[in-house]
């Protein structure tokens, strides 16, 4: 932030949340006193690098902790999201032996992490020849959708973690979701490839799944002291408005060191300030109701 900067805003940062808007106290959420059925959240962005599967592991992880049944469900044959949460991929039954239908209970391939509440599915390499196998599958875009809803009691979020790309994999996630959630880094290309992210939604919407809704876009790795986070964070608030979260992440290297460590960040660095960020996007998806 530039002096100028500090002498013109005195005090009104304070007040002023990143986004612009009068900063809410989103209230820490009730316990639940009983579980399911799951309102199921994809995060997608085709575009790499975003933040997906961050959000996907770190915001689990905050709803596990409010006492909150999560599945995870990696989708990305890259496992990130596994390993992310110390779970093993190989030699293990994994989400494309669902897709397949060569295992029929998603239970027999749940593993509960040492995270409480905190349950995955989890992928690996194999995945990336889901799309070529089931390209004659009847329904091939309703698979995931009628896998996950063999669990849905079970918990009370689902939280799919999309690779990068809009293929069939991504529609499957779609068409399973009741909400999307939009990772968008703060960086100058953010915006490029939404327009057809949305268009994607869309015709989801109006060909498979109409009850699907954008729950938020989050902006994601925002760095305040730079003059290029904050334009492009103003831009992305000028073109979608109230559709971008208040939460917004910052940018920190405990993030990268986390996944290292295969814990999320509530866990490896309880007290950071990015571990309260994913808690506050926890409470205020909890408080608009697109979380139990
Ligand atoms: N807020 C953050 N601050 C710093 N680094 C971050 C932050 N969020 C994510 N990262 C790092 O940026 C990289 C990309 O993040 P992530 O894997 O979550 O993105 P993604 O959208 O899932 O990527 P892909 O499209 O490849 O699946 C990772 O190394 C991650 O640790
Ligand atoms: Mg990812």
């Amino acid at each position: 932030m530039t002096a100028l900067d500090d002498q013109q805003l005195p005090g009104f940062d304070a007040l002023l949340g990143p986004t612009g808007r009068p900063q809410t106290e989103f209230p820490k959420p009730k316990q639940l006193s009983s579980h399911g059925p799951a309102r199921i959240i994809s995060l997608s962005n085709q575009k790499g690098g975003v933040g997906k599967t961050t959000t996907a592991i770190n915001l689990s992880a905050a709803l596990a902790e409010y006492g909150r049944k999560v599945l995870a469900v990696d989708f990305d044959p890259q496992g990130a999201l596994s390993a992310g949460l110390g779970v093993r991929t190989h030699d293990v039954p994994t989400i494309y032996d669902l897709m397949l239908g060569t295992v029929k209970n998603p239970n027999e391939v749940i593993v509960h992490t040492a995270f409480e509440n905190l349950d995955v599915i989890p992928a690996n390499i194999d995945l990336s020849a889901a799309e070529v196998h089931l390209i004659n599958e009847v329904a091939r875009e309703t698979i995931l959708a009628r896998v996950l809803a063999r669990v849905a009691d079970q918990y009370d979020v689902i939280l799919i973690d999309c690779q990068p790309s809009l293929g069939l994999l991504t529609v499957n996630a779609l068409t399973a979701a009741h909400g999307v959630l939009i990772p968008l880094e703060c960086e100058f290309f953010a915006l490029r490839g939404v327009a057809l992210l949305v268009e994607t939604i869309e015709k989801v919407k109006d060909r498979l799944n109409p009850a699907i809704e954008l729950d938020g876009i989050l902006a994601t790795m925002y760095d305040s002291r730079t003059l290029h986070s904050r334009e492009v964070l103003e831009r992305v608030v000028e073109t979608f408005g109230d559709t971008v979260l208040e939460t917004v992440i910052g940018r920190t290297v405990k993030f990268p060191d986390a996944n290292v460590a295969g814990a999320p960040i509530t866990s490896f660095a309880p007290d950071h300030s990015a571990a309260e960020a994913y808690r506050q996007l926890a409470r205020e998806l909890i408080s608009r109701g697109a979380a139990a």
